[in-house]
């Protein structure tokens, strides 16, 4: 049907994801900068269900909620209740996600579930408490999020994803020790290959580990197996060991761009689209609101931008421009 969003290269936008907050209890190295109070961007909830339920008219299936850290909004569970009470155009529950840093996630993990919260992905970037602690730069984390994790798990928030950004030198010793935690915790662990979207410029390709380099470590475990992707436009390569215990994911943004396949729009927390992680503009969605915007009008100016999402994108390529805004703003 032409109402579904769909952009000049005929990729069909089927995947919003929403930072409801650009504050973050954690300052990890390869996203925030050490040092400095940011001012907070945020939109009311009332506003962003607006948003969710305007794009789920124009064919959205999946709602990520990012930040910054969603769990440190209060009235999360509302939002949540009220996103799953909306319907796709095939008229579906909408498939809701939810990334966090999991500080607050063993006491909200059960709550999460009960407002109708289908899936979880808990970012951690080592299973040493002590390097862990190095990366968010904030001490005795470890526990409380591998508590976090464990918690999802019992309220049904399975199969529970676990995110590692690696970067050499910080983490990258721990690649086996994570394969042997998602055996253990029957856990999805991703690994993702560092992106040159942090407040500090640390990124470097030196810092990246390639794709291959981890599958060569993950051979180390276990007889590692291909698996299937569960539909095209998935960020992660998906494997798991020869005895069949264990799943892992490989996001390889960096030496093997899937932009090709990209199904995402994102709304930052100040109510703005970006069609990609590293658009050099963003546009006001809720300028058009705060001067009266109908939804209609806010389809409309959607349908506008989105029809000029950029191709991919150019890490790598002589000429490359960070974006202005690092991940925390922009939303994981
Ligand atoms: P599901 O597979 O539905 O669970 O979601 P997902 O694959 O989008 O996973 P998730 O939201 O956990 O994203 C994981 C990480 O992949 C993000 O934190 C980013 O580092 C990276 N990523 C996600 N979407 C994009 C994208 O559109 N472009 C690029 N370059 N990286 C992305
Ligand atoms: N490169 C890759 N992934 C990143 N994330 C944040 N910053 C980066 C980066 N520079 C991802 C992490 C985190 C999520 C919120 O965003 O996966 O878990
Ligand atoms: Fe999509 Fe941009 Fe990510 Fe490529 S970099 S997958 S185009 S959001």
């Amino acid at each position: 049907s032409t109402v579904r969003l769909r952009d000049k290269f005929d990729r069909a936008i089927t995947d919003l994801r929403l930072s409801i907050t650009d504050r973050c209890n954690f300052r990890c190295v390869y996203c925030r900068s050490g040092q400095g109070a940011t001012p907070v961007h945020e939109l009311p909830m009332a506003d962003y269900a607006r948003i969710a339920r305007v794009f789920l008219g124009m064919g959205i299936e999946k709602i990520r909620l990012t930040g910054g850290e969603p769990l440190l909004r209060h009235d999360l569970l509302n939002l949540v209740a009220e996103l799953a009470g909306m319907r796709t155009l095939d008229g579906d529950r909408p498939d809701i996600a939810l990334t966090t840093n999991g500080h607050l996630l063993a006491e909200l993990a059960e709550p999460l579930r009960r407002a109708g919260l289908s899936r979880i992905t808990v970012s951690m970037d080592a299973v040493d408490p002590e390097t862990f602690a190095r990366i968010t730069r904030v001490p005795r984390s470890y526990e409380r999020v591998l508590d976090g994790i464990r918690a999802a798990k019992a309220a049904g928030l399975a199969p529970v994803k676990v995110n590692c950004v690696l970067m050499r030198g910080w983490n990258d010793d721990q690649i086996e020790r994570f394969a042997d935690f998602a055996r253990s915790e029957d856990v999805i662990v991703r690994f993702i290959e560092f992106m040159p979207l942090e407040e500090d410029k640390v990124w470097s390709r030196d810092l990246v580990i390639p794709l291959e380099e981890i599958v060569t470590r993950l051979n180390n475990v276990g007889d590692l197996v291909e698996l299937p992707p569960n539909s095209v436009s998935e960020t992660a390569r998906r494997y798991g060991f020869s005895d069949r215990r264990g799943e892992i994911g490989i996001i390889a943004p960096v030496s093997h761009p899937f932009c090709g396949h990209c199904s995402r729009v994102r709304l930052t927390s100040d109510g703005k689209i970006r069609t990609c992680l590293f658009s050099q503009l963003d546009h006001d969605l809720h300028a058009v609101m705060r001067r009266g915007g109908t939804d209609e009008e806010m389809s409309s100016y959607i349908r506008q931008i989105v029809d000029r999402k950029e191709e991919r994108h150019h890490i790598g390529d002589t000429g490359f421009i960070k974006p202005a805004r690092a991940m925390v703003q922009i939303g994981g």
